[in-house]
């Protein structure tokens, strides 16, 4: 594995975004009999050489879903602990986004959490504000139900205030009123650990992306297991109903 297998990467065929549900950290500590919160940290170290990876290639967008609206189910101290990690890892990565010319953004409501942490957040958003190369969109209380019922109010109020009419809602305005406004849809889904479902992530953005799983815990996921699904994903024929040229 290593330099050979990089080398057959097409730079031209690259997926322009990336979306990654960092899934696997509690049980990569449980295997190592280590507490849960042990496979965050670790998860959080992984996503760093991912980051510089997908920069160095020139990705233009990695989305990771790091915290979802469903995940405040789990013992308040897990959460607790998540959630500090996330604002821990954002803050000690700025001089290391600068460096890499990466800019931060943070999807899902995040407005929600906790004052001390939004302004942290804000924080590291802005000193990263003027960086050209990858978007690094970290979903943080992210929950694609929840993000279309939010833009379909948003649609609403402004159909009840006649400054919309219904018949200009189609698929290009709704898209504005979602949290990745903006940003183009995911070419290449990955999804670690096992797991064969999308757990609530870019349900309307993933309409005609890849699916890419694998075994590996996301804490041990590296470089190499990117390589491999950049690969898969450029032997695929994406024929978006199409038919084959
Ligand atoms: C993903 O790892 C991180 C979060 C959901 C915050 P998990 O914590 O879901 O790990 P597993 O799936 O239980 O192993
Ligand atoms: C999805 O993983 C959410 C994140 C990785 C942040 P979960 O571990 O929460 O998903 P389920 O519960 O296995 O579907
Ligand atoms: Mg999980």
């Amino acid at each position: 594995m290593g330099i050979k297998e990089i080398d057959l990467i097409d730079p031209k065929k690259l997926p322009c975004h990336i979306a990654i549900i960092m899934d696997g950290n509690g049980r990569w500590a449980q295997k190592r009999g280590l507490p849960r919160i042990a496979g965050h940290w670790a998860g959080a170290e992984a996503l760093r050489s991912i980051v510089e990876f997908c920069a160095e290639l020139k990705i233009k967008v990695l989305t990771v879903y790091a915290f979802s609206t469903e995940n405040w189910k789990r013992p308040y101290e897990e959460v607790k602990t998540i959630l500090n990690l996330l604002v821990y890892y954002l803050k000690k990565e700025v001089d290391n986004l600068n460096r890499n010319n990466i800019k931060l953004m943070v999807t899902g409501d995040w407005q929600e959490l906790p004052y001390r942490i939004r302004e942290e957040i804000k924080k590291s958003v802005e000193l990263t504000s003027n960086n050209t190369g990858l978007i690094l969109n970290v979903a943080l209380n992210y929950g694609s139900r929840r993000e279309i019922v939010k833009a379909c109010k948003t649609i609403s109020r402004l159909v009840d205030n006649g400054r919309l009419k219904p018949e200009e809602i189609d698929e290009k305005l709704f898209e504005k009123y979602l949290f990745t406004a903006g940003l183009p849809d995911p070419d290449l889904l990955i999804r670690p650990s096992g797991e064969l479902r999308l757990s609530n992530f870019l349900l309307w953005q993933i309409a005609y992306s890849e699916l890419w799983f694998c075994d590996t815990y996301w804490p041990d996921f590296k470089k190499e297991h990117l390589v491999q699904a950049l690969l898969d994903f450029q032997r695929r024929e994406r024929r978006f109903g199409g038919l084959t040229k």
